[in-house]
């Protein structure tokens, strides 16, 4: 982030006035939206970064080769033969009654479809019903931008607002507990697998209730 006076090039600036940017970046779109002396937190310095559009929005049938597509690169191994296994279970899933419609989100960037996430019927005690989160994919040419993030999030979101009562996720504490997950056992849950440990966390909602005690159980998907 440059903190220096404004590069000589801007030299069709009004004195003490914004840069010209049409001048210095011309293939850059500014997001009007966005007043520039909020971009880089700075005013008469600021720099304008390229505008994309980023949604997040429930999977399409015709999304469903594109999904397959993210999580083909995003849990590819180099030394594994065929598609991930993520690319199978997405699929394995939407066909069983584990599916709820609107928690199967995707995310563009410019149209293009980078990232995917998906939320599955689960239980705690097999009687208290929850959701499981899994898989998340972003594509590995889209990552660091927050599209891991806006995901989580939108999912998180929509299932509150569809009255679910937890989420369950198996993945790096360091990343989830940006979104609330504490490890499970904190709320009296246990993991599928004992030796998941802290690695099993939980997000609890608006509806959880503190009874929801118990050993948690993924769709059967899951273990095919
Ligand atoms: C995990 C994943 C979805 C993150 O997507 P992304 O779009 O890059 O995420 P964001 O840009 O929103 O990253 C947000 C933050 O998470 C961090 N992060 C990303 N992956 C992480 C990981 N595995 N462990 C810890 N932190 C991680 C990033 O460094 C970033 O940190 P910062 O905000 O402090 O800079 C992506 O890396 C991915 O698809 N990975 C392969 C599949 C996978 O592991 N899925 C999750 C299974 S639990």
């Amino acid at each position: 982030m440059s903190s220096g006076p404004i590069p000589s090039h801007n030299s069709t600036n009004e004195p003490g006035g914004r840069p010209d940017m049409s001048m210095t970046l011309p293939h850059t779109i500014i997001d009007v939206r966005t007043p520039l002396s909020l971009v880089d937190g700075l005013g008469p310095e600021a720099v304008a970064r390229p505008t994309r559009a980023l949604i997040v929005r429930r999977e399409r049938p015709t999304d469903h080769d594109a999904v397959a597509a993210v999580h083909a690169d995003a849990f590819a191994a180099p030394d594994q033969e065929g598609p991930p296994g993520e690319v199978a279970l997405v699929a394995d899933l939407r066909a069983s009654n584990a599916y709820v419609f609107g928690l199967s989100l995707v995310a563009e960037v410019d149209g293009e479809l980078v990232g995917h996430i998906l939320c599955t019927r689960a239980t705690v005690d097999d009687r208290y019903p929850a959701l499981a989160m899994a898989p998340l994919g972003v594509r590995r040419d889209h990552r660091g931008q927050g599209i891991g993030t806006a995901l989580v999030n939108g999912v998180l979101g929509a299932a509150d607002a569809l009255g679910h009562t937890l989420v369950g996720v198996l993945g790096s504490p360091e990343f989830y507990r940006r979104f609330g997950f504490e490890t499970s056992t904190v709320h009296g849950i246990e993991a599928p697998e004992s030796w998941w440990a802290d690695s099993f966390q939980v997000r609890t909602l608006t509806t959880a209730s503190p009874q929801m005690q118990g050993r948690f159980a993924y769709a059967p998907a899951f273990t095919r």
